[in-house]
């Protein structure tokens, strides 16, 4: 695999941006080829076996691009998919998950942490059973919150229906004293002053994408396998974006949340890999 070859990210759609964000951030030479799957979306309420399968055709079309990695910038398909994909390819793949827990274990002072995310990702209790392994006195609360992401993907910041949606989910992770709180889905460290704001300033807010980034930086360190300096500048396919429906939505919303303007998205049939 070529070292200057770019990193592959997929998400169930927007929320992945979050990872890709911070991937352009620490490492600023890396291309990248982003797949949002915008017309099955969303993946918190749907099946494993289905997730699985969607997983397996992303990663195939990846493919196609000659990807030298693989970042699963989903939590649910982290959950669901991660532990079967990475058996089945020869290249590296890493999810949202591992990352995220290891931080709150580092974060925690009392020992609780919640988690919130789909139901899909609270419901799998991945989290707690990452957690439990390194370190089993831990506590954790997972609490799904499934009107964030359709809250966010309308654009609903800062509104007070996010506010009082937010409080009511949260009432619950705060009646059990957690210190710290892992945002796990990709859509909510785009609600983060919100969640922040009604769990106060006593808890520490973990977002996932942050920590992702950075194992995928040490992961194409030790393999040998970063891009050399100065290799994609001026490349002007160094950002790719692709989604399986909706394009122009997508690059509207890209643009919003990265530090550079998204020209183009385009619209490929997943069904067919
Ligand atoms: N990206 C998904 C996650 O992180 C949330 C959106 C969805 O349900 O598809 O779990």
């Amino acid at each position: 695999m070529h070292k200057n070859a770019p990193i592959g990210v997929f998400d169930s759609g927007v929320g992945g941006l979050t990872v890709a964000r911070e991937i352009i951030r620490q490492m600023p030479e890396e291309r990248i080829v982003y797949f949002g799957d915008t017309a099955r979306l969303p993946y918190g309420s749907k099946s494993r076996d289905t997730i699985i399968r969607y997983s397996r055709q992303i990663i195939r079309f990846l493919r196609t691009m000659d990807v030298k990695a693989i970042v699963i910038a989903c939590n649910t398909a982290s959950a669901y998919a991660l532990e079967t994909v990475e058996r089945e390819y020869d290249l590296p793949i890493i999810g949202v998950i591992e990352a995220g827990a290891a931080t709150a274990l580092r974060a925690t002072r009392n020992g609780k942490i919640g988690v919130i995310g789909t139901e899909g990702t609270v419901g799998s209790g991945i989290y707690t059973e990452v957690m439990k392994k390194m370190n089993p006195d831990i506590r954790v609360y997972g609490k799904a919150c499934p009107l964030f992401v359709p809250l966010v993907e309308e654009g609903l910041l800062h509104d007070s229906v996010t506010d009082e949606i937010a409080s009511r989910y949260l009432s619950e992770l705060k009646g059990r004293f957690i210190d710290t709180l892992v945002l796990g889905c990709t859509h909510y460290p785009l609600l983060r002053s919100t969640v922040g704001r009604i769990m106060g300033s006593d808890v520490t807010l973990v977002n996932p994408a942050y920590e992702t980034a950075l194992e995928l930086k040490s992961l194409l360190e030790q393999k040998d396998m970063a891009c050399m300096p100065g290799s994609a500048d001026g490349d002007p396919d160094k950002y790719r974006f692709y989604v399986s429906d909706l394009a122009d939505k997508f690059t509207a919303f890209a643009t919003s949340i990265l530090p550079k303007q998204v020209k183009e998205t385009k619209k490929i049939d997943i069904e067919l890999y």
